[in-house]
């Protein structure tokens, strides 16, 4: 038998009614924040991740799919970001309007060790918000990601939020890390040893205790951040306590991706146990230059469907949407349910039938376990004086109906 690919997941029927009610609730959220939809290809070219990840980011490093073929060298998409700002910039959204607000859903790729809630394959639902500077749209896309959560009835989370700065914050930054961090390099452990050479702010948040003790005897808060970055980091805070979004100032928030800068943030649900991280994201207001575009600013966020799930634990599974289930005895029968069946669909009454030849029995057993409201009964008893029967399920009453009458009861009884 063959088996699913290490780290990826089947969504089955009774699942995938919770993925359809998570993406309904997002759209309708993303649409009241004004954000429309943005689809794009799951395939890209390796060097558009190359270039906006940065090369010694962990996904660049180890964790790209990636496909050579003929000339081309491909990817599967790690992540949304590069590949919304790329087609921004080669559609020219850009020079449409002044910003633009996108969301999207879709499978993005990272060869990671599978663990619980970190897969191979997993889904983001996120949104970027392309063409401003203003603090206002931090507060803006941070303040939708808390609605999103609350709609979909997730709390216990928290909000950690942080300022990078600018790109020459972040140079200074990083001066500072290597000057402080050198005669400590032998007490952090071998991934930060690394990181002090290639992703030096990424010891910044290494989980490992000995590292966290080293890093918080670092002098860093002060002064780090250039005035236009402090006032902006200060009005994104007073533009949260203002719409009483909850967060947690965390100076230690870097974030793994090159892009960012300025305010990043993370939600948190402690449930979720190592892999803790609900949704992130951050401005990146260098990248749609880099990618070849005007200096245009730009923020955004992307939650993790899988992360959310867990989050909100196992709900009962949705009933079958069927209303109607059509048992027919005998060939005749069969033949005039194929038409029933046809008509009650084609009223919008949704409706289904066994197509495995159980006995009435088993059709009825089958009926009940759907939970379907009535069963439509035709034998030849029934056939032959251009009757039906219909058993309402709930109370167990059964009556006969004229064949060409059936629909229209049951139309009343949907509408
Ligand atoms: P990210 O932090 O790499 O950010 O991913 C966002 C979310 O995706 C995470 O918080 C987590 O919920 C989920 N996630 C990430 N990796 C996995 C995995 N291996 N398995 C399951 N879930 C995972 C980004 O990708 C940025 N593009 C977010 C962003 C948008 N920043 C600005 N705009």
């Amino acid at each position: 038998m063959f088996k699913r690919v290490r780290g990826t997941q089947d969504i089955l029927p009774q699942d995938s009614l919770s993925w359809q009610e998570i993406e309904e609730v997002s759209r309708r959220i993303f649409s009241l924040y004004g954000y429309q939809e943005i689809r794009t290809p799951i395939l890209e070219r390796v060097s558009l991740f190359n270039h906006s990840l940065g090369e010694a980011t962990e996904i660049i490093q180890k964790q790209m799919f990636e496909l050579v073929h003929g000339k081309d060298h491909l990817v599967l998409r790690p992540e949304g970001t590069a590949a919304v700002v790329r087609a921004y910039l080669e559609n020219n959204l850009d020079k449409k309007s002044q910003t633009s607000k996108l969301f999207y859903f879709g499978p993005m790729f990272r060869a990671e060790r599978p663990q619980k809630g970190r897969l191979r394959q997993f889904h983001h639902l996120g949104i970027e918000a392309l063409g401003s500077l203003s603090p206002y749209l931090d507060v803006e896309v941070i303040s939708l990601g808390a609605r999103l959560l609350k709609e979909l009835c997730i709390s216990g989370y928290h909000i950690y939020i942080n300022s990078l700065g600018c790109q020459d914050d972040k140079a200074r930054l990083a001066k500072a890390l290597r000057r402080e961090l050198k005669s400590r390099l032998p007490k952090l452990c071998p991934d930060c040893q690394n990181r002090y050479h290639r992703n030096i702010f990424r010891i910044l948040d290494c989980k490992n205790s000995g590292c966290q003790k080293e890093v918080g005897s670092l002098e860093l808060k002060q002064g780090r951040l250039c005035s236009a970055c402090t006032q902006h980091f200060r009005a994104v805070i007073e533009g949260l306590e203002s719409i009483g979004v909850s967060y947690q100032l965390s100076p230690y928030l870097v974030r793994g991706l090159d892009y960012y800068t300025r305010t990043v943030f993370e939600f948190r649900h402690a449930s979720l146990g190592a892999q803790d991280a609900l949704g992130a994201g951050g401005r990146y207001d260098n990248l749609i230059g880099l990618l070849g575009g005007k200096e245009l600013p730009a923020i955004g966020f992307a939650f993790g469907i899988e992360r959310i799930l867990l989050a909100r634990g196992r709900k009962a599974a949705p009933k079958n949407q069927s209303l109607v289930f059509v048992i027919t005895l005998g060939k005749l029968a069969e033949k005039k349910g194929v038409k029933l069946l046809h008509s009650l669909r084609a009223n919008n009454i949704p409706a289904d039938t066994d197509y495995a030849g159980h006995s009435l029995k088993g059709k009825m057993r089958q009926a009940n376990e759907l939970g379907v409201r009535f069963c439509i009964i035709v034998g030849e008893n029934e056939l032959a004086k251009g009757m039906v029967s219909l058993k309402d399920m709930a109370t167990g009453e059964q009556n006969e109906i004229k064949q060409d009458e059936i629909v229209d009861y049951l139309k009343s009884k949907v509408t």
